[in-house]
């Protein structure tokens, strides 16, 4: 007997046809992503679900009373209410390393428009604000040989590290709960105190979880202590960060930039204060957004799924049920 699963986002054919070869599929068709409301709708029972981004609470896990496997289509998954998944003994899966290049391109991608203020340039160009004998007017800051401040050493993390240490020759420093001295060997990199990372570096990424300890943790404390010149960069979740402290430093320029993929609500309200700034530069959660990494993420959620239906173990789970 094949096991009933939820599909609560839209896969590739060819996953699609993977996932209806091993189990009895139901589908979200909706045209927008799925709600928690709409997911305890439609979850009834199904032994597994494959998401991404959308809550999964105590309610939800009360509305499938056969679940037995939750495939997150995505490596953070603070979307995932973790009590009630481990109360209940359901194996919670995501995709690591699939993104981490892609990704790390994305950070740079900000590291650079953020820096030699690409966007806003090209907003003058359009708007014919370009004049000839225009000099400083134009100037932006150097990216290479300057100082990156990297938050959170992941696998992403040091992606991004040895982008700018080989592609740019860049020097960097990083915070982390638990230091990295096969990275800090590997790559050349400096472990430093959170405010001292803040203080000394002119690129500040952030590349952290969230979680109940992120939450809120850069703010305006934080921005205070950055350089004027400093460019913040964010891809990795929204709510780590205090969006209307960030609004305040780059509008009275405490700091220089700011390069954006995540938001505290995304999609952003599109009259939020800080898309009035030109010294922000603001995508729409892309970081993984390239047709081949994303078949990658959707592949692994699909095998994840239907390798733990079937009790195998070769299955990425999130770190907090590898030791349960
Ligand atoms: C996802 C991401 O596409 O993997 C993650 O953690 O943020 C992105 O790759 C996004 O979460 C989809 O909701």
């Amino acid at each position: 007997m094949k096991p009933s699963i939820y599909v609560a986002k839209k896969v590739p054919g060819e996953v699609a046809e993977y996932l209806e070869a091993h189990c009895e599929v139901r589908y979200w068709n909706g045209n927008e992503a799925i709600t928690k409301e709409q997911l305890i709708e439609e979850i009834g029972d199904a032994e597994g679900v494959l998401l991404s981004g959308t809550p999964v609470t105590s309610e939800v896990i009360a509305a499938a009373p056969r679940l037995r496997v939750i495939s997150n289509n995505a490596v953070g998954y603070n979307n995932l209410r973790l009590e009630p998944i481990i109360a209940r003994g359901i194996l919670a899966t995501h995709t690591p390393h699939v993104l981490d290049e892609t990704v790390a391109d994305l950070a740079f991608a900000l590291i650079l428009a953020a820096g030699r203020r690409v966007t806003e340039l090209h907003a003058w160009v359009r708007e014919g604000r370009w004049k000839k004998g225009q000099e400083e007017e134009l100037y932006g800051l150097d990216i290479h040989h300057a100082t990156l401040g990297i938050i959170g050493m992941g696998r992403i993390g040091e992606a991004i590290a040895r982008r700018a240490r080989f592609g740019f020759e860049m020097n960097v420093q990083y915070y982390n709960r638990n230091r990295k001295p096969d990275v800090e060997e590997k790559l050349g990199v400096t472990y430093v105190g959170l405010d001292e990372l803040l203080a000394t570096s002119d690129y500040v990424l952030l590349m952290l979880p969230l979680t109940p300890e992120t939450r809120g943790m850069i703010g305006a404390r934080e921005f205070g202590l950055m350089k004027q010149t400093a460019v913040f960069v964010n891809v990795a979740r929204g709510p780590i960060v205090d969006e209307s402290a960030l609004y305040d430093a780059l509008a009275q320029r405490t700091i220089y930039a700011a390069g954006l993929d995540v938001y505290a609500q995304e999609p952003i309200d599109p009259a939020h204060p800080l898309l009035t700034l030109p010294n922000v530069v603001t995508l729409p959660h892309i970081g993984s957004a390239t047709s081949a990494t994303r078949m990658e993420m959707a592949s692994l959620a699909a095998r994840n799924l239907v390798h733990a239906l079937q009790g195998k173990s070769d299955i990425a789970l999130i770190p907090e049920l590898r030791n349960v």
